[in-house]
This record gives C-alpha cells, structure tokens and sequence, in this order.
C-alpha cells in the first residue's frame, strides 16, 4: 500500500518548496563523483513532480541551484547547467501529458545561453498545464529577491507610481518572484543540514518546516508523502490559540 492513501484530500498543502540537498554525499559514499549524485538527482525530481500532482499539490518549488552555488567549481556548474538541458528537454512531453506547467524564479540572465533556451522553450510548451506548477528556482537566492524588491518598491515611490505610507505586506508580495504563488504550506529539505540557505525566506515565515538525514537522490514518492503526512499532524495557528481555531472562530 502506498502512503498515498492515507493523505487526506482536503488537508493537501497547496504549496510545498524542497531544498533538494545531499547529491555529493549521497554519490561519495558510494565512492562515485559528484556528478553521478546530480544524475541520479533529476531521477528524484522526475518521482517527486509526478508524486506531487498524484497527491493534489498545486505548486511545487524545488531549489535547483543557489546564487550562492556559483561559487561551486566551474567543471561541476557546466555539469549540473547541462544536465538541466538534456532533463528539461527529455521531461518536456511527460510533463505536458501530467498537466504540468514549468515556471522558473531567480537571475535567470546569469545562466547559459543554451540552459536558458531550453528552459525557456520547455515554460512556453507547457504553458497550458492547469494540474501543478512546477517552479525551478535556479542562480536564485532570497536576498538577492529582497534586494531586488527595494530597489523596484523605491523606485515606484519615486516616480509616484507608488505611495510610500501604502505599502503593505501585500506590496511586498507583489515584487516578490512568486507573487502570483499560494501561500509556502511546507518547506522540505533533505540532506540533513538544519538550515534554509538562502531559500524563500520571506515566503516560508509561516510554512511548516521538514527536514530528513535523507540525501536527495534517496528521496522519492513514498518520502514525499511521508512529509506531507507529518504536515497534516500539525496545528497551524498562525498566532492564535487551539480553541480558537477549533470553534472555527475568524
Ligand atoms: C544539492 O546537493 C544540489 C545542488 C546544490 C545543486 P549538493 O551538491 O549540495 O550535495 P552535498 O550537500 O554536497 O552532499
Ligand atoms: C542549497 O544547498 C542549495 C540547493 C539545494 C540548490 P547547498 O548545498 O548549496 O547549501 P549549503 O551551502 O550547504 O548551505
Ligand atoms: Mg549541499
């Protein structure tokens, strides 16, 4: 039996981001290069998308590739840029037959030519996939998100298209990479690390957080599950108090 069957259909959070950690590790033990990590990586992402739509999640954000990653060595960037061409191009048709939409977030410009073609090319083809979003956030950091909202919210003060004593959270969101994105319900990262690396770090103020030892390329439907079902035990009160949310009160 799948774990499939006991998520509830009606608790199904809407929004889930991954921190897709532990491809070099998980290839080291195993005395391979970190290359083979990547590799069998995409395998994971590939179960994860279709394990994601079977359950009902509408948006999917994997963090693909950290402006902080740049910093990597050049051989393992072209490799995981190359890999993202060859996996795109080959998913391309599975995702349009899943109704799955592709949609990218973070300094897009950065990336190579031909990475950003085939991206582009896969966003435009899949363009009408109404069953989940699935949301690569490649050369993508929050800070480098939040830097450029300021810039983009001052400059609206200044040419009077916006009024400085206006600005909500909501204007916020708005300059935000994921302003037309649900609400983040549950941040997942594999790999063991406890920390967010530069992930989302406005949107996850009031997701629920899971983190597993276990190395991404590890990671599949049933570990999916597994996280979504932890997510359906919690308690989201949003500041408020348990009989609140029980008498169903506002
Ligand atoms: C995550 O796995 C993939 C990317 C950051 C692109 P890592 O490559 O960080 O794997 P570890 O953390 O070294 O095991
Ligand atoms: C986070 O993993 C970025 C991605 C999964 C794309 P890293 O392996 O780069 O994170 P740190 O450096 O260990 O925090
Ligand atoms: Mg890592």
């Amino acid at each position: 039996m799948s774990l499939l069957d006991k998520i509830d259909k009606e608790n199904v959070p809407q929004h889930i981001a991954i921190i897709m950690d532990g491809n070099g590790r998980w290839a080291k033990s195993r005395g391979l290069d970190r290359t083979e990590g990547h590799r069998e990586g995409a395998v994971s992402v590939r179960k994860v998308v279709e394990a994601a739509t079977k359950a009902g999640v509408k948006f999917l954000t994997l963090y693909a590739f950290s402006t902080e990653n740049w910093c990597r060595p050049e051989e393992e960037i072209s490799t995981l840029m190359e890999l993202m061409v060859y996996t795109v191009a080959k998913e391309t048709d599975n995702l349009i037959k899943n109704g799955i939409r592709l949609h990218c977030i973070g300094d897009i410009q950065r990336l190579p030519e031909n990475t950003r073609n085939a991206l582009c090319r896969c966003i435009e083809q899949t363009s009408s996939g109404e069953n989940l979003t699935l949301v690569l956030a490649l050369s993508y950091s929050s800070r480098w998100e939040l830097v450029n909202a300021a810039k983009a919210i001052a400059a609206g003060v200044k040419n009077g298209v916006l009024d400085e004593n206006s600005i909500t959270e909501e204007t916020v969101n708005e300059y935000l990479t994921t302003k037309d994105m649900p609400e983040l319900d549950l941040l997942i990262r594999t790999g063991g690390e406890i920390r967010i690396s530069n992930f989302l770090l406005w949107q996850a103020a009031y997701s629920e957080l899971y983190f597993t030892d276990i190395f991404w390329p590890d990671f599949d439907e049933e570990r999916l599950y597994e996280a979504i079902l932890d997510f359906q035990k919690k308690e989201r009160r949003f500041g408020k108090i348990s009989e609140q949310l029980e008498k169903g009160n506002p």
